[in-house]
């Protein structure tokens, strides 16, 4: 493929999305393939000290990259760490060859920019059963298992980790200071995490157990009602998102990006389907709650992404436009070489 070729793949791959919207990756690309290389200048040493979220976050470019080249006709074969020598070479794409793109490929690619995190609430509305059953085929057909929390002892515990997790968060001023740091005010930013993308903490807005990460340090406490609510308004509808586990039976390096390829596959699913989603990964993030949601789901293996899915509700008249949060521009991140 040509660098123009490339160029739009990696646009559409970099719109993947990214824990703290760091985008940890650089791109390299031949004529007849694509290595991601995991961008250690992005880390973040305080939330993701081995990295997992990062390549979490790689594995769905990766797969992003895979959809957005199936859809414009070319097949591949991925190779996941294919140089014991360098292990932040995660993955190489090699084109294998043209492929009539099926109705499916299409409408994966086409929710490729359609897909942001949602973190508002959601409709009061329940996901379908045949919905979630077919994410489960799929993430189950790529080495990761699914385990929508349903009975409401997993939801009980899950959301007590989550909010255990958030405390210990924002008591630790080096989580707070590297939160801060990948936090956004300026529209154009082209990293980061646009202050504007994440909710109010309101309660009058949310009827929900579901604690989002708390980005805008400290709101929660100062800001329980939005200026100018009003308190006797009645109680906003319960949201009913179904929210689902994804997990591996391993926990290495490939392990972590055949997570991030199902996340990215699953969220272009749920998006092709009119949904929304937000990660939900607190309680991931510390070694202590991670290993007890293992222990108090009975989970066989490693829980590695909480999302939350759910209908998004209609924008009303005088809604600001929702904010979409900043890429690098793709020479920034893409190196071409055009002959090897
Ligand atoms: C591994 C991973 C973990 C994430 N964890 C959270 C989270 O705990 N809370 C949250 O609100 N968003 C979370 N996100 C979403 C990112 O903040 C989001 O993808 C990024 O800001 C880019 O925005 P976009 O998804 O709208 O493109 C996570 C994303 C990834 C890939």
């Amino acid at each position: 493929m040509e660098e123009q070729d490339w160029a739009q793949v990696v646009a559409a791959a970099t719109r993947a999305p990214s824990i703290h919207n760091t985008q940890p990756w650089r791109l390299a690309a031949w004529p007849d393939r694509l290595e991601l290389h995991l961008d250690r200048d992005r880390a973040l040493p305080v939330l993701d000290p081995t990295g997992r979220q990062q390549v979490i976050s790689c594995g769905a470019l990766l797969e992003f990259a895979v959809a957005a080249l199936a859809a414009a006709g070319h097949g591949t074969e991925v190779a996941l760490l294919p140089d014991a020598g360098d292990v932040d070479h995660l993955a190489t794409v090699r084109l294998a060859g043209a492929v009539e793109p099926t109705d499916d490929d299409r409408v994966l690619a086409a929710a490729i920019p359609e897909r942001h995190t949602v973190r508002a609430p959601f409709e009061p509305r329940a996901v379908p059963g045949d919905l979630l059953d077919r994410l489960q085929r799929e993430a189950g057909a790529s080495g990761v298992w699914l385990k929508p929390i349903t009975r409401s002892e997993e939801e009980v515990a899950t959301v007590f980790l989550i909010s255990r997790a958030e405390e210990m968060e924002q008591g630790d001023p080096a989580y707070l200071a590297e939160l801060e740091r990948w936090l956004r005010t300026d529209p154009a930013a082209q990293d980061g995490v646009p202050v504007n993308a994440v909710p109010s903490g309101d309660p009058h807005e949310r009827a929900s157990n579901w604690l989002i990460r708390d980005f805008v340090v400290g709101q929660r406490e100062q800001q329980p009602f939005r200026a100018g609510g009003d308190p006797d308004a009645p109680p906003p509808a319960v949201e009913r998102p179904a929210v689902v586990l994804m997990g591996t039976d391993g926990d290495d390096r490939a392990d972590w990006l055949r997570a991030g390829r199902a996340l990215g596959h699953l969220l272009l699913r749920v998006t092709a389907a009119g949904l929304v989603a937000s990660p939900l990964t607190q309680a991931l993030d510390w070694p202590a709650t991670r290993v007890r949601m293992q222990a108090r789901l009975s989970l066989v293996g490693h829980p590695q992404m909480l999302l939350r899915l759910g209908y998004p509700r209609p924008a009303e008249p005088g809604d600001p436009a929702p904010a979409v949060s900043g890429r690098r521009p793709v020479r920034d991140v893409l190196r071409f070489e055009p002959a090897g």
